[in-house]
């Protein structure tokens, strides 16, 4: 029996693991949070949080990897998310594997979602077997490229893109592509 509580990935301050139902009212109000959301074009509802949360569970199902709850054990029980997500949009590096975080406001600044991204990183090479992992945001979410060039990726300038889930001329379409390689 696999235990409520049991992390799938842990670091010295930070546990990845699944969404339980507790999850749901802290996971919204960090999706309502202006400062968290800045990159992305709107603030999450109640319904619309929860329903992201459905979309990470069933990309566990899909793919057999995703989004996990970031837990930091003795502050919070949701701390908000690190993990994969299958990328098949229109892009020339697609499909791919992205890595991405999301973390409330108030937890910022302490190294949290390096220290997780960087296990997941690792994860993603030595137990997933991926060859590459990606990532992207805005191009002026400068906290997030941050996170990626600690955990080592590197900038593909070549493949910076307009994205195309959001409109033509939206401030937030111009996004910058950073990558990782599995070391041989
Ligand atoms: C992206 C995001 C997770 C980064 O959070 P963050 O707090 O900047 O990143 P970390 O948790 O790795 O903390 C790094 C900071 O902690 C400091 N720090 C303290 N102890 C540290 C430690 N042990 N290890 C690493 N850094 C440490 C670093 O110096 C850095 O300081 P700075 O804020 O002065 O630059 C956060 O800004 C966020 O949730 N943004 C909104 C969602 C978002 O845009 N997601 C990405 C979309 S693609």
């Amino acid at each position: 029996m696999v235990l409520e509580r049991e992390p799938e990935l842990a670091t010295a301050r930070v546990w990845l693991r699944r969404w339980r139902a507790d999850d749901s009212e802290p996971f919204a109000r960090i999706n309502s949070d202006p400062d968290v959301m800045r990159h992305f074009p709107a603030l999450l509802t109640r319904a619309e949080s929860d329903a992201l949360i459905g979309r990470f569970n069933a990309h566990f199902d899909d793919y057999g990897y995703g989004i996990w709850a970031l837990e930091i054990p003795g502050v919070t029980s949701l701390a908000g998310f690190v993990g994969f997500k299958h990328v098949d949009f229109d892009a020339p590096f697609a499909p791919a594997v992205e890595i991405g975080w999301r973390m409330r406001r108030d937890l910022w600044g302490q190294g949290y979602a390096t220290e997780a991204a960087d296990a997941v990183l690792a994860h993603g090479f030595d137990a997933l077997g991926f060859d590459e992992i990606i990532s992207f945001t805005t191009q002026d979410n400068m906290r997030s490229r941050a996170v990626m060039e600690r955990i080592g990726m590197m900038r593909d300038e070549a493949h910076d893109f307009d994205h195309p889930k959001l409109p033509l001329g939206h401030r937030q379409r111009p996004h910058v592509l950073y990558r990782a390689r599995r070391s041989a």
